[in-house]
């Protein structure tokens, strides 16, 4: 997606330890018109599958989320990362481990807005090692829903999540996707250094 290439190259910073900051669009600050289009762009790519339900995780995943949920006209639902007040037994719980953060979440979802009928698009932020995503996806079996595919704002393609999700059989739908960020120097896949 050019528009988010784009950004990426202009306001994107490349930290050491392989991680990229976007805080001036995605992950503090948000450019709602980036999102819109991005919404668009997932609903371009899942065109014709019948999903009825976005699934995410809070917060960063929320924001273009909700902008596919808009284009796509279905509801949009996070997993939470901090227990809520409210009871806890009617929820489904999966633990996500974070490499980047070194630490576990334990993720939930109320069992009220995930069923059995549901088709579902989970969408993230990032794509580092695909424990967020793949935690989801356990979420949606637990529900005995369907996985319709993943959808990525941006893959760090040189980390194992990518290659872990698409062999585990989902279709990984990834927006922009960064082969290197070496020398602190970003490079998109297949393109030169930006
Ligand atoms: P994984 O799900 O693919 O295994 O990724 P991982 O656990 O390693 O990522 C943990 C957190 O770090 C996630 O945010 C993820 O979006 C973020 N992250 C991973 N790599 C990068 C990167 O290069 N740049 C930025 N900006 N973030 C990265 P989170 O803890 O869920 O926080 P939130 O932003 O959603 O609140
Ligand atoms: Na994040
Ligand atoms: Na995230």
């Amino acid at each position: 997606m050019e528009l988010l290439k784009k950004k990426i190259v202009e306001e994107g910073i490349v930290l050491s330890g392989q991680v990229l900051k976007v805080d001036a669009f995605l992950n503090h600050q948000i450019d709602p018109l980036l999102m819109l289009e991005i919404g668009k762009e997932f609903k371009r790519r899942f065109e014709g599958d019948p999903i009825t339900k976005i699934l995410t995780l809070e917060s960063s995943g929320i924001a273009p989320s909700v902008m596919a949920g808009l284009e796509m006209n279905v509801p949009v639902v996070f997993g939470r990362k901090h227990k809520s007040l409210t009871l806890t037994d009617d929820l489904y719980v999966q633990s996500v481990y974070s490499y980047t953060k070194q630490q576990t979440n334990e993720v939930t979802v109320s069992r009220k807005f995930l069923s059995a009928e549901d088709r579902v698009l989970i969408i993230d932020d990032f794509l580092a090692n695909g424990e967020a995503a793949l935690g989801l996806a356990n979420i949606v079996k637990k529900a005995g829903a369907q996985v319709a595919g993943i959808g990525i704002v941006i893959e760090k393609s040189f980390q194992p999540g990518a290659d872990k999700l698409r062999e585990a059989g989902y279709r990984v739908e990834s927006l922009a996707r960064i082969a290197s960020l070496d020398n602190q120097k970003l490079q998109f896949v297949n393109e030169p250094a930006a």
